[in-house]
């Protein structure tokens, strides 16, 4: 959920900002970016240095600092409008409550009022301070401006009392944004099951029947619908390639019966996108030895392989969106309509390798999301990631209620 996300950290002056360091960390650890600023007063508690040793950005604390022989004003406006989330940890009472009433006295409290991202404050106080009612409402009153609180956790305290008002730690911090982040993705609660790479088909033990499929359009889409919150099963022919994401279920299969075993596995998908090269014909017989160089020809038997798309789409219950790929090299629109009506698809990502730049084994690729006859939408030349989101984007605007 944080791969790729610009996070602003904003540290208050506790004893627990000492945590901060580990939590620039973590947050680096998720493929984050990370910038600090800090009161004033928390500079006595961790080092500015520390920090924009970790962070790799300078850390800043005042609305000025003295670059040689120039005043440089640290911008709260560009800040603000640089993060993606903005996280306040430790937040003390006094800046919970300065955060409560607008008071804008130093660069961290002038950056939140500018803050149009959701912001995350994480209290740590003493216990008496937690429980003091003003704390109690001002915490109260943050969370109706929208703002997301990390709760505070049990304890030993810095007084060396046992309590409430802990700083959680920051893998807890990390956890507990990630999560939040997941319920509010819009495929939170999806199940979306993925086919990608291509299938090889055994002639004997060292060779077999297979194609150019890198994987990296499937990959590329189960790592969207993870980033958007699903639950993601991606079922893989042999590729060479990794998920980014721990939450994806990968199941990895050799052939085409493999895939659609797996995929009988999963039929509670909510949506399932078929991007799996696989082969059309398997050979009948696979030989149990190397088959010797004799004649001056070889003829091997295939026999057709099950379309999983196409049981997929027999199968398909009221509610379920099923999409399937298209590789074309000629007729493709034509093509592309009547695989979507034959294999009973929702829709029909084409594709063509006539696109320079698009189909196997590239970065890229360019495609039309085809949802009828005449009835399509054309994506330009992109990243396949980009590619991966054009096409989760028209699945829940086009396809879902
Ligand atoms: O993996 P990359 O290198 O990134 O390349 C991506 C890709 C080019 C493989 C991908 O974008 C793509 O086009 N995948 C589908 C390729 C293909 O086999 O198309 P097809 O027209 O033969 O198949 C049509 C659809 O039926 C596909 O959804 C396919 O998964 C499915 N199918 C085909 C045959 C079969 N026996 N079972 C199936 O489920």
């Amino acid at each position: 959920m944080l791969e790729g996300k610009k996070i602003l950290l904003g540290i208050s002056a506790s004893i627990a900002a000492y945590k901060s360091a580990f939590l620039v960390r973590e947050f680096i650890k998720k493929g984050a970016e990370v910038r600090v600023i800090m009161t004033p007063a928390s500079k006595d508690f961790v080092t500015p240095l520390t920090l924009s040793t970790l962070s790799k950005h300078p850390v800043h604390s005042e609305f000025y600092s003295k670059e040689s022989e120039n005043e440089l004003w640290n911008n709260h406006v560009e800040l603000a409008m640089w993060a993606d989330y903005f996280v306040v940890a430790p937040a003390t009472a006094n800046t919970i409550s300065k955060m409560v009433n607008g008071t804008a006295d130093n660069l961290l409290l002038a950056t939140y009022l500018s803050a149009k991202c959701p912001v995350y404050v994480a209290p740590a106080m003493d216990l008496d301070m937690y429980k003091h009612p003003s704390t109690i409402q001002n915490l109260e009153q943050l969370k109706s401006f929208g703002n997301i609180i990390i709760p505070s956790v049990f304890g030993e305290l810095a007084s060396g009392l046992v309590g409430e008002g802990r700083l959680s730690e920051p893998d807890e911090i990390v956890r507990f944004i990630e999560a939040d982040l997941r319920s509010k993705a819009s495929l939170s609660g999806k199940k979306v099951l993925i086919t990608a790479g291509p299938t090889y088909e055994a002639i004997d033990p060292v060779r077999f029947i297979g194609n150019h499929s890198s994987g990296k359009m499937g990959f590329a889409v189960a790592d969207e619908a993870a980033k958007l919150g699903a639950e993601v099963v991606l079922v893989s022919g042999p590729v060479s390639i990794q998920t980014t994401q721990a939450s994806i279920k990968r199941i990895d299969v050799q052939t085409a019966a493999q895939m659609l075993e797996a995929c009988s596995q999963h039929m509670d998908y909510d949506i399932a996108i078929m991007s799996a090269a696989v082969a059309d014909y398997r050979p009948e017989e696979t030989k149990r030895e190397k088959i010797k160089k004799s004649e001056d020809s070889l003829s091997i038997h295939l026999i057709k392989n099950p379309d999983i798309l196409a049981t997929l789409g027999e199968k398909k219950k009221s509610g379920q969106v099923l999409v399937g790929f298209a590789l074309e090299t000629e007729n493709q629109m034509e093509n592309a309509v009547k695989k979507l009506i034959s294999k009973k698809a929702n829709a029909i990502i084409l594709n063509t390798p006539k696109d320079t730049g698009a189909g196997f084994g590239v970065n890229t690729n360019k495609v039309y999301f085809v949802i009828g006859e005449n009835n399509y939408f054309e994506s330009e030349l992109l990243p396949k990631s980009e590619i991966a989101s054009f096409i989760l984007d028209h699945v829940q605007t086009k396809l879902m209620k």
